[in-house]
């Protein structure tokens, strides 16, 4: 399992040769627009945590772009099938088997609405197993109790946490979070791309080193492989 980040909770994940394309926010990422083409991503599924802006901008392009299914909450999925796009509605607690894997829809607490108001159901993470390895993304959250019910089922291998504050978790909470589901390595997401959510990369590393746990931190482009 390879994955890429492109900046905000943008991972482009790679599970044997299938495309995962999640929460695609790159062509308005002050960091990443000038970095990333989204019209040369290749994707055979789109999946969103949740419908703010920051995580859908490029969805509709990306999707249509690879006729790509788009997997995300009942609300969401059927904003984007009125729009042509094929996709798989999910809600909390549930699973389904693709080829690549398994994915649950977890929870999370935040909000989720469309730029344009468009209610977009409740907000949520996931949890991947594919390949032999198992990931989960928990997409905009403060930390939540509902963490611990991950590891009693899925040994995860690798826990993708926001760490930015403000809107989301900072890292004091994303270190327990890594607790909660027991995994200490960790891929820091949601951070420096507003002035809300800049933070000391050093710093941040230096608190989970301290707590005995590695905080990853990716270069727009960059990738780590499991
Ligand atoms: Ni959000
Ligand atoms: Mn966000």
């Amino acid at each position: 399992m390879k994955i890429t980040f492109y900046g905000q909770n943008s991972l482009l994940i790679d599970i044997s040769g299938t495309q995962l394309m999640v929460d695609p926010f790159i062509s308005g990422n002050p960091l990443s627009k000038d970095l990333v083409d989204v019209n040369r991503i290749k994707a055979d599924f789109v999946l969103l945590t949740h419908a703010h802006q920051d995580h859908t901008l490029d969805a509709e392009t990306i999707a249509k772009n690879n006729n790509a299914t788009l997997v995300s909450n009942y609300e969401i999925a059927m904003y984007y099938e009125k729009k042509g796009i094929t996709v798989h509605p999910m809600n909390h607690g549930g699973s389904w088997q693709f080829d690549f894997g398994k994915v649950k829809y977890v929870n999370a607490i935040h909000t989720s609405s469309f730029a344009d108001g468009t209610y977009g159901g409740q907000p949520g993470g996931f949890v991947i197993e594919g390949e032999h390895k198992n990931i989960y993304i928990a997409g905009d959250t403060a930390l939540t109790q509902d963490m611990k019910l991950i590891p009693m089922q899925t040994k995860l291998d690798l826990a993708i946490l926001p760490i930015g504050d403000n809107f989301t978790m900072g890292v004091d909470d994303a270190i327990r979070a890594s607790d909660f589901v027991e995994c200490d390595k960790v891929l820091g997401v949601h951070y420096d791309t507003f002035g809300y959510i800049k933070i000391d990369h050093e710093e941040a590393k230096r608190k989970f080193y301290n707590a005995g746990k590695d905080l990853m931190l990716l270069e727009i482009g960059g990738s780590l492989e499991l």
